[in-house]
């Protein structure tokens, strides 16, 4: 035979008990939640024209290797805005880029998007957790210049034709594809953002031009 005031005490346990589990499910919920805290603050607080990080103040974010989208991530909306504020930044006549990658708005992770200029209308587009997985042709070197090293261009050597693996906005599949020519330096000069290399790493030729 219980008490009474085993049995009340029993029952007091009960809301308790529940407050513990809802504690418990946040903790796990936030865990799994889809980019840090500091990343959310970046992507929703901006203005549509992000900040572009550069050098020198911006070092240790252009320097540092970025990471994977996780599949939460990728359908996440914060994401579909990160991809919308980034791809207005770099068409944005203040910028006027023919490519951008995260680490040149302050989150290092695996996103760029590319002007390309191999298809019709020369869109920009979205390309995530995107990799080059074969370099093939001669080295041939072009000028570029780069939104995060203001006042600078040089002659940098890059390989005519590249084979990225990656997943478009809206997917988690991963794709292939082969791209040449001039769309295939963006890329090569956009994924090395996501390697913390800058175009300055690799030229042959520096020069400072007018801003
Ligand atoms: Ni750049």
């Amino acid at each position: 035979m219980m008490t009474n005031g085993l049995k009340i005490t029993l029952w007091l346990l009960v809301p308790v008990a529940v407050v513990l589990l809802l504690f418990g499910i946040g903790i796990l919920r936030d865990g799994k939640r889809a980019f840090t805290a500091r990343e959310r603050r970046i992507i929703s607080e901006t203005d549509s024209l992000m900040p572009v990080y550069t050098l020198p103040a911006d070092t240790a974010v252009l320097r540092a290797v970025s990471v994977d989208f996780s599949d939460r991530e990728l359908a996440s909306p914060l994401l579909e805005t990160l991809l919308s504020k980034m791809t207005y930044t770099v068409r944005h006549p203040s910028q006027d880029g023919v490519g951008i990658a995260a680490p040149q708005v302050g989150l290092n992770r695996r996103a760029v998007v590319v002007q390309r200029f191999d298809k019709a209308g020369e869109p920009f587009e979205a390309y995530l957790n995107i990799r080059i997985d074969r370099l093939e042709g001669e080295l041939v070197c072009g000028p570029e210049g780069c939104l995060s090293v203001p006042g600078m261009r040089g002659m940098v050597p890059r390989y005519p034709q590249i084979q990225i693996s990656y997943v478009r906005p809206g997917s988690t599949e991963r794709q292939t594809e082969w791209v040449e020519g001039f769309t295939a330096v963006i890329f090569q000069h956009e994924c090395d953002h996501l390697e913390g290399i800058l175009y300055i790493d690799k030229a042959v030729e520096l020069s400072e031009v007018e801003e």
